[in-house]
């Protein structure tokens, strides 16, 4: 077998978690969206820690109905069911967590270093290299990720082409999917472990050092309003806070907020 391909033999052998990646895996040649699959499966009542993965997704999907773009072997699709033991006002927490988790499995399988940008996307140099979609069927929460690995800029579709960037591409050196995808379970277990052990600030403080946001004059659009003002801080469940042009202070929460640097960049 190609070690190169994602598959769950590999991904097993370098697994080094206690629960995460060690339930009733599956790994798809093709899926609609790993979510949709982790959803069914949460449904079922598939233990925690069970992991959805794919080498390309039909029907990817993104936060606020946008499309994910997961062409064959282009990148990791990855959707956990977890069942964590939180308080609801700190499920939000989650997100931020499996950002860092991103972040430091990128750091140790192949040394990029990923900037996050408030609330769920992973970036490289102004550009959109993975994201968080964390969704909250019955009787489960799942935590799907998608991270750019070796994508061919010819076959994106035009109004991401230049928007995003991809592991290999900034590491100058292949990536391991199998690899990736069980740095990525360790580190993803290490974060929640903080959060269920109320080690809350932690997970924050973490996110705030990787953040790429934090310190931006920045544009919020929720509905049809903006809001102007510099990023300034995370609030303990993870809202934004923002100080408006004119002093006001605002908490922004994930829910239907996308933001935009001053310039109308992307970060
Ligand atoms: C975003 O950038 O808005 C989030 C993107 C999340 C994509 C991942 S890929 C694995 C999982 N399955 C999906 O359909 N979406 C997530």
């Amino acid at each position: 077998m190609n070690s190169a391909v994602l598959n769950l033999a590999d991904f097993s052998a370098a697994l080094k978690t206690r629960y995460l990646g060690r339930g009733a895996n599956e790994c798809h040649e093709e899926i609609d969206s790993t979510n949709n699959r982790a959803a069914v499966l949460a449904a079922q009542d598939a233990a925690s820690g069970t992991v959805v993965m794919a080498r390309s997704q039909s029907a990817g999907r993104g936060r606020q109905g946008r499309q994910w773009v997961s062409p064959l072997d282009g990148g990791l699709a990855f959707s956990a069911i977890l069942r964590p033991n939180l308080p609801l006002n700190k499920l939000p927490l989650v997100t931020l967590a499996a950002g860092n988790a991103v972040c430091r499995a990128a750091r140790v399988t192949c040394g990029v270093e990923l900037g996050l940008k408030w609330v769920n996307d992973l970036t490289a140099q102004g550009k959109k290299v993975g994201g968080i979609l964390a969704e909250k069927p019955l009787k489960a929460l799942i935590v799907g990720i998608g991270i750019n690995i070796r994508l061919n800029r010819d076959e994106l579709p035009d109004e991401i082409k230049d928007r995003v960037d991809w592991l290999e591409n900034l590491a100058g050196m292949p990536v391991d999917t199998n690899l990736l995808a069980a740095a990525l379970c360790q580190s993803l277990e290490e974060e929640l472990d903080k959060l269920e052990e109320q080690l809350y600030q932690a997970v924050i403080d973490d996110w705030k050092r990787n953040s790429v946001t934090l310190g931006k004059t920045i544009k919020a659009t929720y509905g049809g309003a903006e809001i102007m003002g510099v990023a300034k801080d995370i609030g303990e469940s993870g809202a934004l806070i923002v100080e408006k042009t004119g002093g006001e202070i605002v908490e922004l929460s994930a829910g239907e907020i996308s933001i935009r640097m001053a310039d109308g960049s992307y970060c």
